[in-house]
């Protein structure tokens, strides 16, 4: 069972997960760096390069049956492969992050919230009221906006999507794929 997203909640035993959009190597380097003058002037602390990631649906924590339920939700997903442009630079105030964001939501990237939430949906898990706003988040405790102007937009295509644990550790969060899906043979 997890935390906040099924309908019956125990004590959250178990691990925080979330899906997530990874980059390959190409795009996490293109993301870095359009990210690299954005950084300094947004008085945040830069995310670590390896945790860079685009969320599709936070879960919370998730015990043994939720992860179960979690993967055979993913696994009916179905799209095709797309690519977007990351091509906007945001600050959101609280909680304090800097971002890479789309000024032009991909309708693929809808549809593929959209059908995992549905799946999530069938597996217990309750429907996400909160709007999908899908960012990159490259800095925290950021406390400025970036400057207006165009950034250099990063392409990101898109072949599959992940389940991803994120963990604490003493100098900070460490996420680790635990499981994806492709896009492409469905
Ligand atoms: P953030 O990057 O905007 O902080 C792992 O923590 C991922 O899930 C991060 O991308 C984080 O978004 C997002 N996340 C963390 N806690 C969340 C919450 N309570 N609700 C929604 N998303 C959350």
């Amino acid at each position: 069972m997890t935390e906040e997203n099924t309908k019956a909640s125990p004590a959250p035993r178990g691990q925080r997960v979330f899906f997530a959009l990874w980059p390959e190597d190409a795009t996490r380097r293109a993301v870095l760096e359009t990210a690299a003058p954005l950084l300094r002037p947004s008085g945040g602390r830069a995310v670590n390069p390896e945790n860079l990631h685009l969320t599709l649906r936070f879960i919370g924590n998730a015990d043994g049956g939720a992860m179960a339920r979690l993967r055979r939700g993913a696994e009916r997903v179905r799209g095709k492969p797309f690519s977007f442009e990351l091509d906007r630079c945001g600050f959101w105030p609280d909680p304090a992050v800097l971002w890479l964001g789309c000024s032009r939501t991909p309708p693929e990237l809808l549809r593929l919230v959209v059908n995992l939430n549905t799946e999530l949906g069938s597996e217990g898990f309750l429907v996400e009221t909160r709007p999908f706003r899908p960012h990159v988040t490259l800095a925290r405790h950021a406390s400025r906006a970036p400057e207006a102007g165009n950034i250099m937009p990063t392409s990101w295509p898109v072949e599959s999507f992940s389940l991803v644990a994120s963990e604490t550790l003493e100098d900070g969060a460490r996420y680790r794929i635990l499981d994806s899906w492709r896009l492409d043979k469905r």
